[in-house]
Order: structure tokens, then sequence, then C-alpha cells
């Protein structure tokens, strides 16, 4: 299996300059700023096939290609190592194993969208990455291959490191943009994208930690490899955040378009041996899987598309038979109206609502109409909240009580309570 984001994990003292540059490093951004230019890097990128990895999956080079070729106001690329979304835990490594393949992405698409200040911005609770990217770029700094004259070439590029202070909605773009300029993280409307009205109010580019890290070996193998390691519509490797009930939890790098049955193998199988009963394939906002489904379904952007799903974030959250689909649903949804930031009435009542719906199924005091009314708010929440946080809370919702609607009729029947 191709490791292409893992390769250098397991190498002592990876996250060193020396280290890097003995095993491939820094080749890319040499290729990149001497042999090609700015127009042909997206190119490449857009032949790679590489899709968002923070949540939505948009084709990266066709988000590049966005930015104004002309603009008289500076250009800013921002780094989302917000990494809020729960079950998600795959930009820690690259970040903790791997600093300069972050850099180095850095620098090659700050070059191709001719960006001279690059941010990372990083919760909050990730402090000690803060200090790990920092000596990085220190690192990098004074080596050339940041900074002034980046490798004798006469690009110039920095970058500052920014800690959140621990808020979902700062993972969401434009609120990640509000938070970094020193105000509150509420969402801003859009249009316009933050490719043309972004950070300060300038053209800014978005883009995930794994997203960025992937374009190095896009650099230097070339788009059509990248491609060719994944499907047609979805490229490259991708690192699976696999948490819950199996043996051994952990990243995996898998291709895109692998079967997600074969995963849940490699991670040692089900716990004990247990069957399984549902998947998360995406993060909690990502809909659930059933069993059947998880079983034959393959990981890409597409396929899980088309069953209703989505790869979202790439946190594979993994639940075998003793899960309480209910319990569970309503962790998720308790996180969501915690972290929604009230600033649009569809949100910040709908995931309240939910709440309140919940707590009653569970105490034993709700009824058949309660679980319908679960179905009917996270509909009418689904494409009327200002940003998609309103949207995931509903996501994590539906598709469970449509799913699983037998196990929220054990609670209407007084079979069960909880006491939450
Ligand atoms: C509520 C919310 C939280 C999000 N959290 C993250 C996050 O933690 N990390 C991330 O990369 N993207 C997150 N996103 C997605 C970003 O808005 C954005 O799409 C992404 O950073 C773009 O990068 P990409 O194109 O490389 O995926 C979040 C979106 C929403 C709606």
């Amino acid at each position: 299996m191709e490791k292409v984001l893992s390769a250098r994990f397991d190498i002592p003292n990876s996250h060193t300059l020396d280290v890097y540059l003995q095993h491939g490093g820094y080749r890319a951004l040499q290729k990149a700023l001497t042999e090609m230019t700015p127009e042909q890097i997206t190119e490449e990128v857009k032949k790679s096939a590489l899709r968002g990895r923070g949540g939505a999956g948009f084709s990266t080079g066709l988000k590049w290609s966005f930015v104004p070729k002309d603009s008289p106001k500076p250009i800013y690329l921002v780094v989302n190592a917000d990494e809020s979304e729960p079950g998600t835990f795959k930009d820690r490594p690259i970040m903790e194993k791997d600093p300069h393949a972050l850099l180095e992405g850095m620098m090659i698409a700050a070059y191709a969208i001719s960006s001279h200040l690059a941010f990372i911005y990083i919760r909050g609770e990730y402090w000690y990455l803060k200090e790990r990217l920092e000596q990085a770029i220190e690192e990098a700094r004074a080596r050339g291959y940041v900074g002034k004259n980046i490798l004798g070439t006469g690009f110039d590029c920095d970058v500052i490191v920014h800690p959140g202070a621990g808020a979902y909605i700062c993972g969401e773009e434009t609120a990640l943009l509000e938070s970094l300029e020193g105000k509150r993280g509420y969402p801003r409307i859009k249009p316009p994208f933050p490719a043309l009205v972004g950070l300060y109010g300038c053209p800014t580019v978005v883009n995930n930690v794994e997203t960025i890290a992937s374009v190095p070996p896009i650099i230097v193998n070339g788009g059509d490899w990248f491609r060719r390691l994944g499907t047609e519509k979805s490229g490259g490797t991708r690192l699976f955040a696999v948490s819950g009930h199996v043996e051994r939890p952990g990243v995996y790098e898998r291709p895109l378009g692998y079967p997600l049955k074969q995963l849940i193998e490699d991670c040692g199988g089900v716990r004990g041996g247990r069957k399984l009963k549902a998947v998360i394939p995406g993060g909690t906002s990502a809909p659930i899987l059933t069993a059947e489904e998880a079983e034959t379904i393959t990981l890409d952007f597409e396929a899980l598309a088309a069953i209703g799903s989505m790869l979202g974030s790439g946190g594979v959250i993994v639940m075998d038979e003793t899960t309480d689909i209910v319990q569970a649903t309503y962790r998720s949804i308790k996180f969501y109206e915690h972290e929604s930031c009230g600033w649009c009435v569809p949100c910040r009542e709908g995931t309240n609502w939910l709440v309140k719906i919940f707590r009653r199924l569970l105490r034993g005091g709700g009824t058949e109409r309660d679980i319908d009314m679960l179905i009917e708010l996270s509909d009418n929440m689904f494409g009327r909240t200002h940003c998609p946080l309103g949207d995931a809370a509903a996501w994590a919702v539906a598709p469970a009580v449509k799913k699983f609607r037998a196990e929220f009729e054990r609670y209407v029947q007084r079979r069960v309570s909880v006491a939450v």
C-alpha cells in the first residue's frame, strides 16, 4: 500500500529539517519555484483530483484558480488546523511528525496563488503542536525554505502560527477568518467567497492541513500519478482517523475508493469479535451508515454522496452491536448545541429543541410524535442556517432516526430509560 502522507511518520526525528531533507524533503519546492509557473502548479493540482480534506471536498486546484491574478491587494494563504470535528484527529500526526511537509506544501501553494504571507490557524488545544510548528518554521527560515528569497529564487513568503481559543465554529472557514482578524468567530455570509474577499478583505485561500501536505508529492510525481492512487474524481490517499469499537483505533492512510469494511479489518476488526452496528464515515456531521451500508461502501467522495452520506473530515467512528444509537446521537447533538455560535435562529433554537426532545425520550417521557419531530426539526434546519454547522447538526440526527427508528421507539414504549 503506497504511503504518501504518512511515509515519514515512523522515522526517528521525522519532524526535524535534516531528517526531512534526507527523505526527499523540499525537492518539490525547488521544482515548483525553478521549473514551474504558478499556473502550471495550479493545473497540476487540478489534474491530481485533490479534493479538500477539511470536510466539503472541494477541488483544491479549482479553489486556487479563483484567486484573482491581478489583485492590487495582498493575497493570503490560511491553513485550517482547527481540527475540531468530533472523531477527527488526522491533521495532528502531520503537524507532529511531518511539519515540514505542511510548510513545503504551504510555500508551493503560496507561490501558486502569489501570496507572501501565510497563516496556520491552529486549535488552542494543540498548543504543543504550535511550538513544534514554530520550531520547524525557524529551522526552515534559517535554511532558506521559508521567508525572504526562498531558495535564492526571489520569492518571499513568511508563516505565522495563530492559536484559536477552542471553538468548533472557528473551523468553519469564514468564522476562522473573523477569529484570525481578532474578532468573535461568527461565520460570514457567502458569497463573496474568501478567494475574493477573505482575510482583511483580501483574496484568501483557506485549505486544510492534510490538503496542503498532499501538494509536495503531487508536484514531485505529477498530478496523474496522484489521481491514479485514488478514484477518477477523488484523487490520492487520505488519512482516516478511526475511533470507536475497533481493536486498534488510530490514523490509517489508505487510497480513496478503499472499502470501508477492509479498513475496519485493517484496524483489527470490530472489538471482541462483536457484530458491527453502524459507522459514521466522516466525522459526526456525516450521516450515519447502517452495518449493511458500511459493509459495501467505498471510501470516496462520490460513493458516499450517492448513498446520502459524506467522506467529510475522514473521521471514521465505528459502533458495535452494544451501541445505543439514541444515546450516541444525543451526545453528538449536545455537542452541536453547545458549539452553535447562536448567531442565527434556526441553529441556536433548533439544536436546543433537538436536545430537549432527546432528553425527554431518554428519560422515558417521549412519544411517537417526538420521534417524528426530531426528523421534522432537522429537516427544517437543513439548508436554512447561516453556516453549515446547522446542517451538520441536522445530519447527525435525521439519518440516525430514520435508519434506527426501532431504537427510538424502545424509549417511547418505556422499555428503557436513562438518566440524562
Ligand atoms: C462547523 C464547521 C467546522 C469546520 N471545521 C473544520 C476544521 O476543523 N478543519 C478544516 O480543515 N475544515 C473545517 N471545516 C471546513 C472549512 O470551512 C473549509 O471548508 C476547509 O477548511 C477548506 O479546506 P479544504 O478545501 O482543504 O478542505 C469546518 C466547516 C464547518 C461548517
